[in-house]
């Protein structure tokens, strides 16, 4: 099943979104703009506006506060993934070349900056402090992931509960935090706001260990953001750490991180494509297979409508999809 088809009940709304999404990308300075509109433009599939939305149905939905909710939401993963591109030295994002390519650090960091700000601006039209609250203390978190996993790159010695901590701070917060929102912003009541929290938390986990799926066995061109590359960068997802279970492998990943300053390609090559053919693959998809069940039952104390019905298919899509 396509994406689109899951939400096709919110596709006017969604369009709504798009459009104040240009409209606050607005920059009056045009490196800003051009930078920050590159992004936008390449794409991207809305993810964390289109959880927002369909959370927001569970109560008493206004689309003049939800649009700006999800705008916002929206805004602060793009602008966490134009830093993302500066510390994981990536070149392409939505198959565009990242700010950071075109232009160069210094930009790349202003721009996601300048996003941020736009976001959290964006965001004081929300007239409720729990909202604000949830939002700052997962900005906080995401930021503590990604120095997290900078701090334990090329360490062999983690385990899979650093990993999920990580994995938690930097993508499963941000997407519990948009069905949180919408549920808020919609004045649902606690047990609907805790569930739709739930199951974001269980899709964001999910979400992050396929994408580290995807590092190993997808390429460039279907995912339009470098393949590959996890394992170059040091940065050890669940598929390297269930494949060190080995430990030729994990032995072969010592010599070849020795001197991490100069990386020896020809050793990490052979090694990331034993990994992507290895039972560590499949591990790593029992275990997403697991977050996607708990994000399933989380959904069970909400009525059946339209939008419990999408957020079920959305689960089904993210299991199953390949970009
Ligand atoms: C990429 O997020 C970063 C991760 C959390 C894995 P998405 O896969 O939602 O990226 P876009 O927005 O569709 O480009
Ligand atoms: C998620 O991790 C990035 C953020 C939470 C910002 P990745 O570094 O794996 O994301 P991609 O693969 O670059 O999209
Ligand atoms: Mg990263
Ligand atoms: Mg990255
Ligand atoms: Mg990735």
């Amino acid at each position: 099943m396509k994406l689109a088809r899951t939400y096709a009940f919110i596709k006017k709304d969604l369009s709504v979104i798009e459009e104040t999404l240009e409209k606050t990308v607005y920059a009056n300075q045009p490196l800003l703009q051009e930078a920050a509109t590159q992004l936008l433009k390449a794409g991207g599939k809305r993810l964390r506006p289109i959880f927002l939305l369909l959370a927001s149905q569970f109560g008493s939905y206004r689309l003049d506060q939800v649009k700006k909710a999800a705008c916002s939401l929206e805004l602060i993963h793009m602008a966490s993934l134009v830093h993302d591109d500066v510390i994981d030295d990536s070149d392409v994002r939505r198959g565009k070349p990242t700010v950071k390519a075109k232009w160069d650090n210094q930009v790349a960091m202003l721009t996601g900056d300048f996003i941020f700000a736009t976001a959290l601006q964006q965001f004081t039209e929300i007239d409720n402090p729990k909202a604000h609250r949830v939002l700052s203390k997962t900005m906080i978190e995401l930021t503590v992931g990604e120095i997290e996993q900078i701090k334990d790159k090329y360490n062999l010695h983690q385990n899979l509960r650093t990993y999920l901590r990580r994995i938690k701070r930097k993508t499963a917060l941000l997407i519990s935090s948009s069905c949180q929102i919408g549920a808020i912003v919609a004045g649902a009541d606690k047990a609907t706001e805790q569930a739709l929290h739930n199951y974001g938390y269980y899709m964001g986990m999910s979400y992050q260990i396929i994408d580290d799926i995807l590092d190993f066995t997808s390429s460039e061109k279907q995912l339009g953001k470098p393949a590959g590359s996890d394992l170059f960068q040091g940065n050890i997802t669940l598929p390297a750490l269930y494949a060190m279970d080995d430990q030729c492998i994990r032995q072969d990943l010592q010599t070849a991180f020795f001197d991490s300053e100069n990386l020896d390609m020809s050793l990490l090559e052979p090694i990331t494509s034993q990994i992507a053919k290895s039972d560590a693959i499949a591990r790593a998809r029992q275990l997403s297979d697991a977050y996607l069940q708990k994000a399933h039952n989380s959904l069970s104390s909400l009525p059946n409508n339209e939008a419990k019905e999408a957020l079920e298919n959305i689960a089904n899509y993210i299991g199953n999809r390949k970009i």
